[in-house]
């Protein structure tokens, strides 16, 4: 296996890829709706959350449209900094939703008085925010943001993006009183891309149920009339719940937190080993990501190069994102990444580097 320093699609281990090669079921039989109970339930633990959690075959982008079409009905409040809380509020925006803008500096994170601001300004629905904004390998107080949110416009709803952060950083939806947390398969939870999940509060069900026009296949209402008999509305990829189900066993047999401490480690070895190497971070300290880190490129280095020297060797690294395309690379550490694999893969970066 090549490892893959990329913040999704991650490695995913030979036996979790096995897992989906079993034999199809029928999705309306008793043996796959206890598979599917199964998992939806183990999920739960993942976001912290006794509310229910639902699995959409879907990738993330599905849900942050599912969230603005089951929550909103004219407007909710966009915080960005970075280019997925940007897709965010432009899915928002395609839905025909008004989107008030919080945007600050994407070198900063969102600031709880700001959003506080903003929610005592106008009234609003619902809220988006990223936790965890791949981009710019910044990591957002959603615990802090949500409490300020909760005390500015009790009424809001929380909608937060986990796609790169489930599985990896400890969330608490309900601690935090989160209302809706979304994520997808693909990257610390180490599976094939192709799922998505939500978990969703009962007062944010409750607000789906007055909205209109929340469309067919991602309506929540719908979701969970069906998820209370251990099913989907339409057929879900049976081969990617399967996998779902047997990695969820090996994410709790490591050990949630031993998953998360070991995420942090790493993130804290790249973040110190790229200071030391001379590397500007994108993200200010406190604030970086456990999961991927944003390097931005020094005058003169040429990260193509780079990147084909580590594929010689059978390792990939990701360009930056977006608007950061050029002035940025980042390195994934997420997923079954280990500190092996990361050692590895600096001591070639460092090689690199002396040679050019
Ligand atoms: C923070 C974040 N949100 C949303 C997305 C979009 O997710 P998907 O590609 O699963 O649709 C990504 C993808 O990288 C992401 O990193």
């Amino acid at each position: 296996m090549s490892p893959m320093f990329v913040p999704g699609p991650v490695d995913v281990h030979p036996a979790i890829l096995a897992a989906q090669a079993q034999a199809m079921l029928p999705h309306r039989s008793q043996e796959f709706e206890a598979i599917f109970q199964h998992a939806s339930t183990r999920a739960r633990q993942l976001f912290g959350t006794q509310e229910r959690v639902f699995i959409f075959t879907a990738s993330g982008s599905g849900l942050q449209e599912a969230a603005v079409r089951n929550l909103v009905q004219e407007r909710l409040l966009s915080c960005v900094n970075g280019a997925f809380s940007q897709r965010w509020r432009e899915v928002a925006l395609a839905n025909g939703k008004e989107a008030g803008l919080l945007e600050v500096d994407w070198h900063e994170p969102i600031a709880p008085e700001l959003v506080a601001q903003a929610l005592r300004r106008k009234p609003y629905e619902a809220l988006t925010v990223v936790h965890n904004e791949t981009s710019t390998g910044l990591q957002n107080p959603i615990a802090e943001i949500a409490a300020a949110a909760r005390r500015a416009n009790p009424d809001t709803l929380i909608c937060v993006d986990a796609v790169s952060s489930l599985g990896g950083v400890k969330i608490e939806m309900d601690a935090w009183g989160l209302d809706l947390v979304l994520a997808s398969s693909q990257k610390c939870l180490a599976l094939p891309p192709g799922l998505a999940l939500a978990a969703v509060s009962e007062r944010a069900l409750q607000c789906a149920e007055g909205v209109p026009q929340r469309g067919w296949y991602f309506d929540f209402v719908r979701m969970e009339r069906h998820r209370l008999k251990d099913s989907t509305p339409a057929t879900p990829a049976l081969s990617l719940i399967y996998a779902l189900d047997a990695q969820l066993e090996r994410i709790l047999a490591e050990g949630l937190d031993a998953r998360f401490a070991r995420h942090s480690a790493l993130a804290q070895r790249v973040q110190a080993w790229a200071q030391a190497a001379g590397f500007e971070l994108y993200a200010p300290p406190g604030f970086r990501s456990q999961t991927v880190t944003t390097l931005k490129v020094p005058p003169g280095m040429d990260v193509k190069a780079l990147k084909a020297f580590l594929l010689s060797r059978g390792m990939r690294i990701a360009s930056g994102y977006g608007p950061l395309k050029e002035a940025s690379f980042r390195i994934a550490h997420m997923g079954e990444t280990q500190t092996e694999d990361i050692e590895q893969l600096l001591r070639s970066i460092d090689e690199f580097l002396a040679r050019h």
